[in-house]
């Protein structure tokens, strides 16, 4: 092989990690449909359908059966069904017909009519159908809460971090089952501290995840999965019924449920039957609405990896979240479990779900470090949450987070670790300490906090939930040691639960039990100046990164010292064949006095006198007034030098070497990178200048190549220019100038 070193580098490179492979279409490793799935085709007799996607009524399996009769709409199924596909994808970005229209159509439609519509649209039009689709107005997130060890305190602490940040749903999980009601108990408490109100779920077999939703240790259940072939539900002890059961169970007693599902799931577990992704999903998503959910959680969710190694597999898991958009689900959008191990992957394709805007972005960004994320994810994780603020101000999009500042953290978490330490103790369960509190506030991951004593808490936390422990305990506890304000919070969440509010599609429940849904807060995106806009008091939020100072504080303080340079008089042309001319901008000296590195403007002018006297020549320092502009100050100065030659010095540093004669914009030497420049630097420009003046050989002075100087420094060179500017005089005359001693 011929050698190359580009290539064997690029090896290296996180990309080269993630799994790519061809389609397999008889495996069902393949996105969109192909030749094996079924074509779309409905007969409706006597109002029912009686012939789904070329299957009779004789040859459905459970699923089709289910869709059949539950998922699909009679009334509107032959008018939907005649209208060509095209048309109906049209429709999806055209800002002329509304989202209801669409809603009322698409219930018309059979699975594999819906994936052929949805495979006519590229991935910009995918994601403008999506700006339109999805359920609720305004944009939120959900949040993965957990750790390895376990620790409550840590649970709280990271729940209440989450919760202040701006998400409103948080979710657990446990590496041992038997700990579920303590880490259940852990982020309620921690999801009601603070500013905060979210939702609260612990994904647990389905039996303990009901029981502890009905004693109110979570308000929400989202982990229903369903496949979308039959050997697949079956795999999971499951039919349809079932589940439509489960989440009725949940209903009734006023919980919120969404159920889960997403492509990839059926070829993973060998019961693809050789269909497409994509169709499979939209079987799913079907029985989901015909199983009467409000919402999904899909975007192939854990199998993510899979359509990823595919090609059209980012496109396509778009393609499966605007489907559930098109039955009118709630949305949450997956981007939860790793996706890649590539950083600009990761981020293109959550770009397809940001800037369209889902129900909630993220189906758990990992509130914690990812080596604690017990859900095998943290694509995204705490992090990379400055990241994640920066993009909602880059691109001016709502993305369900803030930012917020450190002190403002640190008290919610020290808060909620502190009341489940309290609730702990007066509940009698294991003892958690206070410096446990401390390592749970302070902490960088569960690897910073001591190991409980799992038994103890094991047998506890069972102990409590078979005694019939529920969140009036939890809220007793907590209005009996001091944490009244939590207490509260946790009881108007379950008062909620009576009224039925947030069993509306997409509901969230903000500060002040606010309950927002596709209810009273509809998506109502029919083009420009209509829908979401972020605006106001949020897009006030999100511009204020704390990293973000006012400019107007950049660069202060020069003004304020004496000036180092008094005017003699008005400078002249000099005949003096030894006279060097450091020409200097309108603010050096006084206005600003240091560098952009901060290098005083003293012993700037010091290193630059002494290379050039270190050579013999006389160097003359002359202000120049009527320019801001490096290659005007050093020619000025040219015009004036008795030996032709001129250093031009602007405030922040940058500087050139010129000769009389050339013009403003060539030069012998030019430094632009002035962060680069030290005092040996302007000692050696000193020098050279001095030795082109005596017409000696000159080597240039070396100058590094910093790609990233710009970058990091074009905002204070932007102020210092902007200061520098300020202080021309536009008629101002040359003044030569003395260094005050
Ligand atoms: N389809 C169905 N269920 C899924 N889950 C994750 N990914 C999928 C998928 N593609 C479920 C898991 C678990 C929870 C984390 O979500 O079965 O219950
Ligand atoms: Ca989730």
């Amino acid at each position: 092989m011929e050698p190359s070193k580009r290539f064997d580098t690029r090896a290296a490179r996180p990309i080269q990690r993630d799994s790519f492979i061809e389609e397999w279409p008889e495996t069902g490793l393949r996105i969109f449909p192909g030749p094996a799935d079924p074509r779309p085709s409905i007969t409706i007799r006597g109002g029912r359908v009686v012939e789904l996607d070329g299957k009779s009524e004789a040859e459905f399996d459970m699923l089709d059966r289910f869709i059949a009769l539950r998922a699909i709409d009679p009334g509107v199924a032959e008018e939907a069904m005649s209208l060509a596909p095209l048309t109906l994808a049209r429709m999806l970005v055209d800002i002329n017909v509304p989202r209801p229209e669409i809603i009322r159509l698409f219930r018309g439609l059979t699975p594999a009519r819906i994936v052929e519509i949805v495979a006519l649209l590229n991935t910009v039009e995918m994601m403008m159908a999506l700006q339109k689709m999805h359920a609720r107005r305004t944009p939120y997130n959900q949040a993965h809460v957990t750790n390895r060890k376990e620790n409550p305190a840590l649970l709280a602490a990271d729940a209440a971090e989450a919760v202040e940040r701006g998400f409103a749903e948080l979710e657990t999980t446990v590496g041992v089952a038997r700990y579920a009601p303590f880490n259940a108990m852990a982020i309620l408490i921690g999801s009601q501290t603070g500013r905060g109100s979210a939702l609260t779920q612990c994904a647990v077999e389905e039996a303990l995840s009901l029981k502890l939703a009905l004693a109110g240790l979570t308000t929400y259940a989202e982990t229903l999965s369903v496949y979308g072939t039959e050997q697949a539900f079956r795999d999971g002890d499951d039919t349809p019924w079932s589940k439509s059961f489960l989440a009725a169970a949940y209903a009734s007693r006023g919980i919120k449920v969404r159920f889960t599902s997403g492509t990839g799931s059926e070829a993973l577990m060998g019961h693809s039957e050789g269909k497409s992704m994509l169709y499979l999903e939209a079987r799913c998503l079907m029985a989901i609405r015909g199983g009467g959910s409000q919402g999904v959680q899909n975007g192939s969710i854990s199998c993510i990896a899979l359509p990823e190694s595919l090609p059209d597999g980012v496109r396509g898991v778009l393609a499966e979240n605007l489907i559930a958009s098109l039955l009118d689900l709630e949305l949450a959008s997956g981007n939860d479990a790793m996706a890649s191990h590539s950083e600009i992957r990761k981020s293109a394709k959550l770009m397809l779900q940001f800037l369209p805007g889902t129900d909630f972005i993220f189906s758990g960004y990992s509130s914690m470090p990812r080596e604690d994320n017990l859900f095998g994810g943290g694509n995204f994780d705490t992090l990379d949450i400055d990241d994640y603020n920066v993009l909602q101000r880059d691109m001016r999009v709502d993305g369900g987070v803030r930012p917020v500042a450190r002190e403002q953290v640190m008290a919610v978490r020290r808060r909620a670790a502190e009341a489940v330490q309290a609730v702990f103790r007066h509940l009698g369960f294991p003892e958690i300490g206070d410096a446990e509190v401390d390592a749970a506030v302070a902490a960088l991951s569960s690897a910073d906090m001591p190991q409980r004593d799992v038994v103890a808490d094991l047998a506890a936390a069972e102990r409590f939930l078979s005694s019939g422990g529920n969140s009036i305990d939890i809220i007793r506890a907590l209005a009996a040691t001091g944490y009244r304000e939590i207490a509260e919070k946790i009881l108007e969440v379950q008062k909620l639960r009576v009224s039925g509010d947030f069993l509306q599609t997409s509901a969230v429940v903000l500060p002040g039990a606010q309950v927002v849904s596709a209810i009273n807060d509809p998506n109502d995106y029919a083009g420009p100046g209509t829908g979401y806009r972020l605006d106001g008091e949020r897009w006030r939020e999100i511009c204020a990164i704390p990293q973000a100072p006012d400019p107007r504080t950049i660069g202060a303080g020069g003004g304020a010292a004496s000036p180092i340079l008094t005017p003699l008089l008005e400078a002249a042309v000099s005949s003096d064949a030894a006279d060097l001319v450091i020409a200097v901008g309108p603010a050096f000296g006084a206005a600003l006095q240091s560098t952009i590195l901060g290098l005083g403007h003293r012993e700037v002018l010091d290193a630059l006198l002494s290379g050039i006297e270190a050579e013999g020549l006389r160097p003359r320092i002359v202000k120049i007034r009527a320019s801001s502009d490096c290659g005007q100050i050093g020619y000025s100065g040219a015009q004036l030098s008795g030996s032709g030659i001129s250093i031009g010095l602007q405030s922040k540093g940058t500087t050139v070497i010129t000769r009389r004669g050339l013009p403003p914009l060539n030069n012998l030497e030019l430094f632009p990178q002035a962060p680069n420049l030290t005092l040996d630097s302007y000692r050696a420009i000193g020098r050279n200048a001095a030795r082109y003046a005596k017409s000696e050989p000159v080597l240039p002075v070396p100058t590094q190549i910093d790609n990233m100087a710009r970058l990091r420094y074009i905002v204070p060179t932007t102020i210092l220019h902007l200061k520098e500017t300020a202080e021309v005089v536009p008629s101002g005359k040359p003044l030569e100038m003395q260094v005050v001693k």
